[in-house]
């Protein structure tokens, strides 16, 4: 996990451009594991962890949580795993879950992200302008999100 945030490539469009160290990531994995307001889950393929997908900080009273994805290896980009992924996670935030929206965002410029969460029935919802520093370049921070009345008019529980 920690050589997915050693490659510059990898994390042009996140937060997190550093590698964290050892201990920092098993506090992060344990505190996660612990944490109620979370689900995260790894990506595998062929039993190969790739990267993770998270729904966090949920809110349960209002019903909504917050989500995001790493596919790390790069090898892996562009396979579709991103877009199948969302798609699940959005199916088990409104099957499993009782939750009536997931809000996320993406970076300006990061067209994979942006169709993966629309296949996964995400809409842009604004823009945070110019918000975030990128490789010499201030980009515009794209908000989404996705109800689960809108995705309920195109899939079957
Ligand atoms: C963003 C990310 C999750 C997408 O996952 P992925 O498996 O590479 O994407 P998919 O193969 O499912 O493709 C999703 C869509 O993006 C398109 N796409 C994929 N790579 C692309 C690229 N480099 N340029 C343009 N479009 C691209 C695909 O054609 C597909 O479009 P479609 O649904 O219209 O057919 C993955 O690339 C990743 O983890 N990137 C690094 C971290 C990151 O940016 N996370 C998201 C932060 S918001």
């Amino acid at each position: 996990m920690i050589g997915w945030f050693e490659d510059l490539e990898a994390t042009h469009f996140l937060q997190l451009r550093n590698p964290p160290s050892i201990g920092m990531e098993k506090e992060w994995l344990e505190s996660t594991a612990k944490d109620p307001n979370s689900v995260i889950w790894v990506i595998e393929v062929e039993g190969r962890g790739v990267g993770t997908t998270v729904i966090r900080e949920i809110d349960w009273k209002n019903g909504f949580g917050t989500t995001g994805t790493l596919i790390g290896d790069r090898k892996m980009w562009g396979k579709g795993i991103g877009r199948e992924v969302m798609q699940l996670r959005t199916r088990y935030a409104f099957t499993q879950l009782p939750l009536r929206k997931l809000k996320s965002s993406y970076f300006d410029g990061n067209v994979a992200s942006g169709r993966a969460q629309a296949a996964a029935g995400y809409r842009e919802i604004g823009r945070y302008r110019a918000d975030r520093y990128v490789d010499g370049q201030w980009v515009d921070e794209v908000v989404t999100e996705v109800l689960r009345e809108d995705w309920l008019k195109e899939n079957s529980v």
